[in-house]
């Protein structure tokens, strides 16, 4: 995702900034600039696609003599990857220049009201709509003041609506430098002489270890010696200041010991990421401009195969169960290593959906390029801008989940359920699904980050019941219908990063022969959300302890087992049925990642894995 960093101060700016933005390079991107502004007052823009380390190739350090800079690292979500596209942007009279994290929501308005006042536009981004906002509102107060600066940027920024983290420079003041956040992160770490904004602290504590958190809606307005921080009408009489004690290493990490926890605890947001620009306008259902293109023969579709590997794969069984259920289109699920050898027969209007976290997975890879060699429109799910299969595919839907370092996909694979989810949802209203229903989900969806925060906060109660069962060497997991997937992902969880033998089952089948691993050395994980079949599965949990196997239940509050004798009883909460499978994932991530830590395993980097497999 994004990253910015931003400074002024005693040292030259060019390789500090640089070596933060390389500090910033885990969280993945695509392109990456630099703006420096010179004692004379000139700017100096370097902007390339690709690596930060062509960047830092594009011009001559040893020249710059810059004191006061701003960097970015770019993951495209507004306009395609290309250099005009990267920032740092100018502003068409030359005085500003900007970085941006975030999305401008009203900014076609503001573009057509910039464009009335002869304004100029030569990218496909929000931002540039912001820096020269900036610009007009500068224009209209006197030019040369200082605070006219803050002032031009304090009525930009009640103009916009959305998410900003911004660094900006202006022409006119070459030591000044201006920071300013909502719903994005962003902190100003505080040296001798120096100050260095970043949305990061990893960019930060190679530096410093005094920082100031910036809040919603605060401006930081910095020189080599001062830091004064305003809102967007006055100016804040006390500043509070923090000490990071992490190493940088640990920075990217945040406080969390491993990436998988941090991972696990990004949902909240990384969902409200995966659904922004899908909602409808009237909110009664989802759309997905990448695939528009597609839409006519969305009506004219008898069949969907989902091709995948592992946690991918489960999604896709997930999509398989709701959009069978909302839109009435029969769905297959494929292993892609399978699919690409198989020979399957498929009918002139099938459409194949590839699914794949990294974008790079071999088998996906050929079995859509398999797809396309036999003449099928396919589209693909993928988190990674730009990778292989994201270029393969016809059109496609990116995750938005941010990067994933985890090896065991936690935020990657519930983003996926998010798209599959919302997938059902327009296939369901291009067909039958009326007006009413859309807008139950549409008010879910929205509400839905909120609820997983609820879900996280079961975390103490899991790592508990992890103390209790961490020795034993076998588990089943069991659901029913939309469960079932997510208990297949669960199974697969605890096996690779706690390197227990699980089994995840649809629960009726468990006593077609999986029953005979029951005993007291076998517990059973047992996923239920679904009122109306709740007795049918308390028939199934009570065979489980006929057998002495011990129960941990993950339910809904709703749903009456209080008096049920089960070991175990994980409540999270009620959502839409389409996407209470997200919020019953979050417990087994949990309880996969505490099983592994009491078992002393190697969390992020789980023996015989890779992140991203690019073999078959
Ligand atoms: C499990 C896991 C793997 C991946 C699989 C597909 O935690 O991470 O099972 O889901 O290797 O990877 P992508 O989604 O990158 O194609």
């Amino acid at each position: 995702m994004c990253g910015i960093i931003g400074y002024t101060g005693f040292r030259p700016a060019a390789p500090l900034i640089l070596d933060g933005l390389q500090r910033l390079e885990y969280r993945g991107y695509d392109s990456a600039g630099i703006g420096l502004l010179d004692p004379s007052r000139e700017f100096e823009l370097h902007r390339s696609v690709g690596r930060v380390t062509s960047l830092r190739e594009s011009f001559d350090l040893e020249k710059s003599t810059s004191h006061t800079g701003i960097g970015h690292t770019r993951w495209a979500t507004h306009g395609k990857v290309s250099t005009e596209n990267a920032h740092p942007h100018k502003s068409h009279y030359g005085h500003f220049l900007l970085v941006h994290n975030g999305v401008v929501e009203n900014f076609k308005k503001i573009k057509n009201f910039l464009l009335e006042h002869g304004y100029s536009f030569y990218s496909e981004t929000d931002t540039e709509v912001l820096v020269n906002l900036i610009e007009f509102h500068y224009r209209q107060g006197q030019v040369a003041e200082l605070a006219n600066f803050l002032q031009a940027t304090q009525k930009a920024l009640q103009d916009i609506q959305g998410t900003y983290g911004i660094a900006v420079l202006c022409r006119d003041f070459p030591d000044r430098l201006l920071a300013a956040k909502n719903s994005s992160p962003l902190l100003i770490g505080i040296g001798e002489q120096e100050y260095i904004v970043a949305s990061d602290a990893a960019a930060i504590v190679p530096y410093t270890s005094r920082v100031v958190y910036l809040q919603d809606r605060e401006i930081a307005f910095i020189s080599h010696d001062e830091l004064d921080i305003y809102t967007l009408q006055t100016k804040k009489t006390s500043i509070t200041t923090h000490l990071i004690d992490w190493s940088p290493e640990e920075a990217q990490r945040g406080r969390y010991e491993h990436y998988m926890l941090k991972e696990i605890h990004e949902q909240p947001q990384v969902i409200a990421n995966t659904m922004r620009g899908h909602i409808s306008d009237d909110l009664s259902t989802t759309h997905f401009g990448g695939i528009a293109a597609l839409l006519t023969q969305f009506h004219r579709l008898d069949r969907i195969v989902f091709c995948a590997c592992g946690s991918a794969w489960h999604a896709c069984l997930e999509a398989e169960y709701l959009i069978e259920h909302y839109a009435r289109i029969p769905v297959e699920v494929e292993y892609a290593s399978e699919f690409r050898y198989r020979n399957a027969p498929l009918s002139k209007n099938t459409l194949i959906a590839v699914v794949s976290q990294s974008g790079e997975t071999l088998d996906t890879l050929e079995a859509l390029l398999e797809a396309r060699r036999k003449g099928y429109s396919v589209i693909g799910i993928t988190n990674v801008v730009g990778s292989s299969i994201a270029r393969e595919t016809d059109a496609g839907v990116y995750q938005h989940a941010g990067p994933e370092i985890g090896v065991a996909s936690t935020k990657a694979f519930t983003s996926q359920l998010c798209i599959t989810a919302m997938l059902a949802i327009y296939l369901g209203r291009l067909r039958q699904m009326d007006y009413t229903d859309g807008t139950a989900f549409i008010q879910a969806l929205q509400e839905l980050p909120k609820k997983i925060e609820e879900t996280l906060l079961l975390e103490a109660q899991i790592s508990e019941i992890a103390q209790r069962y961490h020795h034993y060497e076998q588990f089943l997991f069991l659901g029913r219908q939309t469960m079932y997937p997510i208990a297949l992902e669960a199974a697969l969880k605890l096996k690779e990063i706690a390197y227990i033998q699980a089994q995840g089952y649809p629960i009726a089948e468990m006593k077609h022969g999986p029953i005979a691993l029951v005993s007291e050395h076998c517990p059973s994980f047992v996923l239920e959300t679904q009122a109306a079949i709740f007795p049918k599965t308390l028939s199934n949990i009570q065979e489980i302890r006929a057998r002495h196997g011990k129960v941990i239940l993950v339910t809904t509050s709703d749903i009456p087992s209080e008096d049920m004798e089960v070991e175990e009883r994980i409540t999270i909460p009620r959502t839409h049925h389409a996407l209470q499978p997200i919020l019953a994932t979050i417990p087994v991530q949990f309880f996969a990642y505490h099983m592994a830590l009491l078992r002393h395993c190697d969390v992020d980097k789980p023996r015989n894995l890779a992140k991203s497999v690019t073999v078959e």
